[in-house]
């Protein structure tokens, strides 16, 4: 970060779980592996965004890399970074095991990373940006136009919290509750770091940074506290 001026936000130190962890990032692909369907997660993207294989894709805040090597099958190439090096040598790996050769892994954020290629067609983050403090996420989301082609879209899902919500205490309360039911001790706990730690924001707070970052913003999907916006430059 020495290149930046002091007053730049320090996005490779780590908030909430610590991704740098070996242990820890081995932990997290295996609870992924256990509660999402990855393939469905991927293939459900490339229809929302019509992805084809001619596109330049660009995933941000990759972490274990099971939407960049799924998308690799279907464009041209996947430029995947995350902040965590330990999170890009696991994905890397697995690259490698599967022969993945159209995948660029790099140690870069939503606020470092350049590029200095052709624009992206498509851009892609899933439960990342909520680790930038809302000014950061403008600062962010500008970038990730910035680096889009005219007309190049961007998928964004991260946890959001509605604000429909009366009392908030008890809104997170039941999701605690909730969820040492359905997925065990270990994810509500991470929930609760998540909750105090991190940064996630009130959904009309991100559909005015998407908004004013000159997203026009396609359609929205929620789903209890999680929302996906696919957006056009
Ligand atoms: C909860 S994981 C999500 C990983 C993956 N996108 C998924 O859906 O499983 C969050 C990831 O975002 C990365 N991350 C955190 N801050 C970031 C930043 N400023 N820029 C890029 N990646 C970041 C973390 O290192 C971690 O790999």
């Amino acid at each position: 970060m020495s290149q930046y001026p002091g007053w730049y936000y320090d996005e490779f130190k780590q908030i909430g779980v610590n991704y740098t962890d070996l242990e820890e990032v081995q932990a997290y692909d295996l609870r992924m592996q256990k509660l999402r369907d990855t393939e469905y997660e991927a293939n459900r993207i490339r229809e929302l965004l019509k992805i084809k294989n001619t596109d330049l894709i660009l995933e941000i805040g990759t972490g274990t890399g099971e939407l960049a090597l799924r998308f690799s099958a279907y464009c041209r190439k996947v430029v995947a970074i995350d902040i965590s090096k330990t999170m890009i040598s696991f994905a890397k790996m697995k690259a490698e095991s599967q022969r993945k050769t159209n995948i660029h892994f790099c140690n870069a954020g939503f606020l470092t990373y350049e590029n200095y290629d052709e624009p992206f067609d498509v851009i892609v983050t899933q439960l990342a940006l909520h680790h930038l403090p809302d000014y950061w996420k403008m600062i962010a989301l500008k970038r990730i136009y910035g680096m889009l082609k005219e007309g190049g879209k961007f998928y964004l899902r991260d946890v959001v919290f509605p604000s429909f919500v009366r009392n908030y205490d008890s809104y997170f309360d039941k999701i605690i509750t909730d969820l040492k039911i359905s997925a065990g001790d270990e994810i509500a706990e991470e929930t609760e770091i998540h909750i105090r730690e991190e940064f996630s924001t009130l959904d009309w707070i991100m559909e005015g940074l998407l908004k004013s970052a000159g997203f026009c913003i396609e359609s929205v999907e929620c789903d209890g506290f999680m929302a996906g916006y696919i957006c056009i430059k």
